[in-house]
């Protein structure tokens, strides 16, 4: 089994995979208001290259793979893909990122294909404001989702929230009660500059060490066993809590010095970093073989730069179409 090692000496072993640009929800924060133009189906990486693609990475020392969207449960199939990438050898770790709509529908179908964990997005646990920040009504059903999840065995649930001032803000304690209730991983994340005006990244923005400041007022954040691995969340946990509470900090603490992933999006461009805009296109290399393949894996791993440009507005393209 090779291994992918890039410049700094980060050893890169997660691919992150959107299948989807589309999505049931329409998040403020990852599509602009006026709406995207979605790709065409027959622009989009069928299953079978999808996995011929993981296939050859796993031989390069991919080891766990993230299935994203936009939302990667309104492709259909999305279930049987699962299945196909648990079976590769070498990928020990399958987990996918939801924003939790429809997780109740296929979770128990998930955790059958073989999915290790699920991430899922939720930004307010108030009716009114999902409809505002989401654009849609299903708040009751992303709460029945992040439930099947922990039901079926799909864990830890981890739930990401992204902090917009003036807008969620108000809800952290709310979060943080959660975890009290149920056995969760709320993880805050800082919100980038992607999908949105720069103008609005400073509307919203607001830092972790500013929220933890906040949170410390009335609780004590405690050190916790809750694995960092190689994600990017720092974890704390709060008295008497079944989960814990985890900050996601890209822009004032960004972890790009230990970053272990590469991209590969729903038309099978493979993208070094989230505002890295050279990408790769791989159906034209799975169509030379291979060799060529895994000589894309090798040149992306090279072309991984330092850190991320995210404060220089470097983006070409909305979340939904990276995969956050
Ligand atoms: P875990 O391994 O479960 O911690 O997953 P993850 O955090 O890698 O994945 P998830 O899809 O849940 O992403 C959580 C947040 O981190 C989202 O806001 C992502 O946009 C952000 N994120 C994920 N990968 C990167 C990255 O490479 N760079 C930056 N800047 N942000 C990232
Ligand atoms: N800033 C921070 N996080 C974001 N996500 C999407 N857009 C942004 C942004 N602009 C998050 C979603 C999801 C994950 C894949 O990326 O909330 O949890
Ligand atoms: Fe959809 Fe996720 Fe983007 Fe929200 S953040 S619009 S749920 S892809």
């Amino acid at each position: 089994m090779g291994q992918l090692v890039d410049r700094y000496q980060r050893k890169i072993d997660y691919l992150r995979i959107s299948i989807t640009d589309r999505c049931n929800l329409r998040c403020r924060y990852c599509m602009p208001p006026e709406g995207v133009d979605f790709i065409e189906h027959d622009q989009i990486l069928s299953y079978e290259k999808i996995v011929r693609i993981v296939q050859t990475g796993a031989k390069l020392g991919i080891k766990k793979v993230r299935v994203t969207g936009g939302e990667p449960l309104v492709r259909k199939g999305a279930v049987d893909l699962i299945r196909m990438l648990k079976n590769i050898s070498g990928i020990e770790e399958v987990a996918l990122t939801t924003n939790g709509v429809l997780l109740a529908k296929y979770a128990s179908q998930l955790v059958t294909a073989g999915l290790d964990r699920v991430n899922i997005s939720l930004d307010t646990l108030q009716q009114d404001k999902f409809r505002e920040i989401t654009n849609f009504d299903q708040l009751e059903q992303v709460i029945e989702g992040i439930k099947s999840a922990l039901e079926v065995g799909l864990t830890p649930v981890k739930i990401n929230v992204v902090v917009m001032q003036s807008i969620n803000d108000d809800e952290i304690f709310d979060f943080i009660a959660l975890t009290r209730q149920l056995p969760v991983h709320v993880r805050f994340i800082e919100y980038m500059p992607a999908g949105s005006k720069e103008s609005e990244q400073e509307k919203y923005y607001i830092g972790s060490k500013q929220l933890k400041k906040e949170i410390k007022r009335e609780e004590k954040l405690l050190a916790t066993q809750f694995q960092k691995g190689n994600g990017p969340a720092y974890y704390y946990q709060v008295s008497d809590s079944l989960g814990t509470i985890g900050f996601i900090s890209p822009i004032s603490n960004s972890f790009c010095s230990s970053c272990n992933r590469l991209r590969l999006t729903s038309t099978g461009d493979l993208r070094a970093c989230l505002c890295n805009e050279q990408e790769i296109n791989l159906r034209d290399k799975l169509k030379q073989g291979e060799a060529e393949v895994k000589r894309a894996f090798q040149l992306a791993v090279d072309s991984k730069a330092e850190k991320h440009s995210l404060s220089q507005g470097n983006f070409n393209k909305n979340m939904s179409q990276i995969g956050g």
